[in-house]
């Protein structure tokens, strides 16, 4: 796909994403069901079904050959990255959803033949979505989002997850320690929000392909460091546990990572 014909798609998710914004919010205000997954604190709503729902129409309308990799079970069977690779997460951070009505996103992600495209990641409460990709730049709605500024741990605030950390998970207490602060947001996509805009210097947390696609896609066309702890390749096929930062920040968690 082209330039020219990557503008045109980006310009009709974020039509998308319009409707979208305009259903979630309408939803808040209205019933919706609560259930849980793979145990009390893993939510699932009406919102996060019909949302994913809407998406996977949007995109097989769009390219009824596409495969769609989503959450709630709406897409596909996704084993290889050949062809066009869509990733969905309808509502991430359905707890912030359910209980604070706030600080929750909806997040896409496109590849053809394994190259990263473009993706969106939409704060819906705020209505901000930053958007784009490796050859089409990013944007925060209609505006141009630079590099950030390439600050070490020590010198800005680090994004984990809370869980992870209270149990000592991989070497984030120590991670915590060293960061100028911590932050705990409860929803990827708002934490790749915070990296993306500069307002953090990483963000690590054990993720699914749908939680981390469209924020490594994102960040590496900042120039942001994108990889697994573990030092393998990432595979976004495959969940793991990934780290977003800028380039100090990723040498210093890498190398705390090491001594651990
Ligand atoms: C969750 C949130 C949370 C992260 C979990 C994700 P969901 O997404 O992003 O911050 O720690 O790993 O599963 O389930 O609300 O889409
Ligand atoms: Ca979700
Ligand atoms: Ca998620």
């Amino acid at each position: 796909m082209n330039v020219t014909q990557q503008r045109a798609l980006d310009r009709q998710v974020m039509g998308w994403l319009d409707e979208a914004h305009t259903r979630i919010l309408k939803r808040l205000d209205q019933h919706f069901h609560v259930s849980t997954k793979d145990g009390a604190r893993d939510l699932v709503t009406d919102v996060d079904r019909e949302t994913e729902q809407f998406y996977v129409g949007k995109i097989h309308e769009y390219n009824p050959h596409a495969n769609i990799l989503s959450e709630e079970g709406y897409g596909d069977a996704v084993s290889s990255l050949a062809g066009q690779v869509w990733f969905v997460d309808p509502i991430d951070g359905t707890m912030n959803f359910v209980t604070e009505h706030a600080e929750f996103a909806t997040m896409l992600a496109v590849f053809e033949d394994g190259k990263p495209l473009l993706a969106w990641i939409m704060d819906v409460v705020n209505h901000e979505v930053i958007h784009g990709g490796p050859e089409l730049g990013i944007w925060q709605n209609e505006q141009v989002l630079a590099t950030p500024l390439n600050r070490d741990l020590n010198e800005g605030l680090m994004i984990l997850s809370g869980y992870r950390l209270l149990r000592g998970e991989m070497a984030l207490p120590e991670i915590a320690r060293q960061a100028l602060g911590f932050r705990i947001y409860g929803s990827a996509g708002i934490s790749f929000m915070h990296v993306l805009r500069g307002q953090a210097v990483g963000y690590l947390s054990a993720m699914r392909p749908w939680d981390y696609a469209a924020g490594i896609v994102l960040a590496q066309s900042l120039q942001l460091r994108v990889g697994r702890v573990d030092g393998q390749p990432i595979d976004v096929l495959q969940s793991g546990s990934v780290v977003v930062a800028t380039p100090s920040t990723y040498a210093s968690i890498m190398t705390i990572e090491q001594s651990n």
